[in-house]
């Protein structure tokens, strides 16, 4: 995260350099940002014209001015009638892609009247412009120096400066968060396997604050995780399971407990799945990477809470050790389940999980996972799928998820569903049939959290761009790094109510 952001007390009509107007398409001659006279009249060169002010719509106006700015970036909000929080994220994301594009160093960012408090506008413009400067270029032999390197915030008014330093500091950490997940998503799976991403984990935990464990091979099987091994046997990589702690609290708080599916490759095992798309599977790890990025957010925020997480770690592979259709699984918390499609192994490797994490007196419990194919089916790639047996507890994600843009979308837990996982060998089979295939999924996973208030989230569709993902500027290609902002957003909320 190369860029500097900071404060500059100044006007627009005094400083050179490459200034960001934001501006609405239906009020497109009167942009949310006090303007003199004299850069209106240049605005209105282009504005209506060959610029409209639709979403994510760039213009670089050069202006010709001896003082002032030499150049302004016309950036498109969409219609004002249509604002949203993401508007925003987006239309400062695509103006940092446009001056990087041009390779200029600097910008200047008058701060905008938007319909939000200043403190939650300032957060958006910096989520929007380090987001989309994210690149993964570890495997890129020529690495492509960033240009921007300095963002100014412009404002006449001295008194606002702490206020805009604390959102500047909050959406770093939480971009820090980000990054990270994007990262050990984005990575490759010969380069990422459980251990891997447990050293990972210690790193990132050694750096941003918080305690890591690692459960290996040994430990999982005195701690009878039998989906976990399960899964890993038929992989050379051993599986893990990482636990995070970070405590904010004077200690012994009941803590949060979040979980996420790792996989670091889905090959579906001994169900092997078709060739096509499977280099997608790298990304079946998304889940247990936003975790570790939440908690590095949570940490370096200093957010007064404690939080646990817990990943899961294996690499799904067939071979002579590898488990099998057929095979029955015993999970930490005694129940079995008989094994119909290697390939729904996410649900066997959070069962344990889940049992461990109602182990530690939650206050909550979060999963993400990217769980099954028919969730994409169900809402495609613009929404999360949400899953609970809490609705108090769903109101306030989906809260969340207005906030960041990061949608979810609430599917049913009626009790019917179960009846689609019992088996007659087993108390269930880790595959339910066809209907309703992301709620099974999810019923399956109801059976290991007791009465702890939960929240399961399928990121199947979200964890990654696919050919039907929206294209935003703040969402490169691959991993998005998806939850890390919701959640992020969650715990803060939880903090206010307090
Ligand atoms: N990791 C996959 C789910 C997935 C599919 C994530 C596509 C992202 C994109 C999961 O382990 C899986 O294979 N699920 C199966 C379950 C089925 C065998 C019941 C699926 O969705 O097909
Ligand atoms: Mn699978
Ligand atoms: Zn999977």
């Amino acid at each position: 995260m190369s860029v500097k952001f900071s404060v500059k007390i100044g006007k627009i009509e005094e400083e050179t350099g490459v200034h960001v107007i934001p501006v609405y398409e239906d009020l497109i001659s009167d942009p949310p940002i006090k303007l003199s006279e004299k850069i209106k009249k240049i605005l209105e060169q282009v504005c209506g014209r060959e610029f409209k002010g639709r979403i994510e719509e760039t213009y670089v106006l050069p202006t010709f001015l001896e003082k002032g700015p030499s150049r302004i970036v016309l950036t498109g909000l969409g219609k004002s009638s249509e604002l949203e929080l993401d508007s925003v994220r987006r239309a400062y994301g695509r103006a940092a892609l446009k001056i990087e594009e041009m390779k200029f160093s600097s910008t200047y960012i008058p701060i905008p009247s938007l319909p939000y408090d200043i403190d939650l506008t300032i957060q958006t413009i910096v989520e929007g412009i380090l987001l989309s400067l994210y690149r993964f270029d570890r495997y890129k032999s020529e690495k492509e120096k960033q240009a921007l390197e300095e963002v100014y915030f412009l404002v006449e008014d001295e008194s606002k400066t702490g206020d805009i330093q604390r959102s500047i500091d909050l959406a770093e950490k939480i971009c820090r968060g980000v990054y990270t997940a994007r990262d050990i998503a984005n990575m490759p799976s010969n380069d990422c396997y459980p251990e891997k991403l447990a050293e990972m984990a210690i790193e990132v935990g050694s750096r941003a604050g918080f305690k890591v464990r690692i459960y290996k091979m040994d430990e999982l099987m005195e701690m009878e995780m039998g989906g976990i091994i399960a899964v890993g046997g038929g992989s050379n990589h051993k599986p893990v399971l990482i636990e995070m702690e970070y405590d904010g609290t004077c200690g012994g708080d009941k803590p949060y407990v979040i979980v996420g599916k790792a996989v670091t490759f889905d090959s579906g095992g001994i169900s092997i799945k078709p060739s096509e798309k499977m280099e997608e599977m790298k990304y079946d790890k998304s889940g247990g990477a936003a975790v570790i990025g939440i908690m590095e957010a949570a940490a370096l925020l200093k957010l007064p809470l404690r939080l646990i997480g817990l990943v899961p770690c294996v690499e799904n592979m067939p071979s002579g050790t590898a488990y099998r259709p057929g095979d029955i699984v015993r999970f930490r918390n005694g129940k079995t389940a008989e094994i119909i499609s290697t390939d729904a192994e996410g649900r066997l490797i959070l069962a344990d999980a889940l049992a461990y994490a109602v182990e530690k007196n939650p206050k909550v419990v979060i999963d993400l996972a990217t769980l099954t194919g028919a969730c994409i089916i169900a809402l495609g790639t613009h929404a999360s799928g949400l899953f609970t047996n809490n609705q108090q507890l769903a109101d306030k994600i989906m809260k969340s998820s207005e906030k960041t843009g990061e949608k979810t979308w609430q599917l049913p837990l009626w009790k019917q569903y179960k009846e689609q996982i019992k088996s007659d060998v087993a108390d269930l089979k880790n595959v339910g049939g066809r209907p309703a295939g992301a709620i099974t999924a999810a019923a399956f996973l109801s059976e290991f959290v007791r009465d702890a208030p939960w929240i399961h989230l399928d990121i199947a569709g979200t964890a990654y761009t696919q050919e039907t993902s929206e294209q935003k500027s703040y969402i490169p290609k691959g991993a998005t790094g998806v939850g890390v902002r919701l959640i992020i957003d969650y715990l803060i909320n939880e903090l206010k109510q307090e």
